[in-house]
């Protein structure tokens, strides 16, 4: 029964590894994929202070709290005729991990 019960502990434990270690692969790829299509206008932090965001005329407001899932649909459409829809451009995935990433900052 001791056995039992230290196996199940053990099982518990590896799954949760497994998922912080998906979760950090997903930020570490979400993080190079704002760098890489966002960074330039919303900023490093998501201030909207990167260098084409600071200098649009409207300027772009710091991000506001949304979930995962709004901020995919929001890659979906775009924004204000300035931000492009990344409907086709980036993958599911690729706009899961991005949406983590935002949310992380
Ligand atoms: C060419 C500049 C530009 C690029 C590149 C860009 N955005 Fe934006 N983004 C904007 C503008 C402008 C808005 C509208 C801000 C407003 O509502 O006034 C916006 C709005 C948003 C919003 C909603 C903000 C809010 O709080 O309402 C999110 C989320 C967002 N962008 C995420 C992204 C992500 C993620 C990427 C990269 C995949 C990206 N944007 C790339 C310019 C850009």
């Amino acid at each position: 029964m001791k056995l039992l019960k230290l196996i199940f502990i053990l099982i518990l434990f590896i799954d949760l590894k497994v998922y912080a270690d998906k979760n950090d692969q997903l930020l570490t790829q979400g993080k190079a994929l704002y760098n890489q299509h966002c960074v330039m206008c919303h900023g490093a932090s998501g201030a909207g202070d990167g260098p084409v965001g600071s200098n649009l005329s409207k300027k772009i407001p710091p991000f506001k709290k949304y979930s995962d899932k709004q901020i995919i649909d929001i890659l979906n459409g775009g924004k204000r005729d300035v931000m492009p829809d990344y409907r086709t451009t980036l993958t599911a995935e690729q706009k899961e991990a991005i949406a983590k990433y935002i949310n992380s900052l």
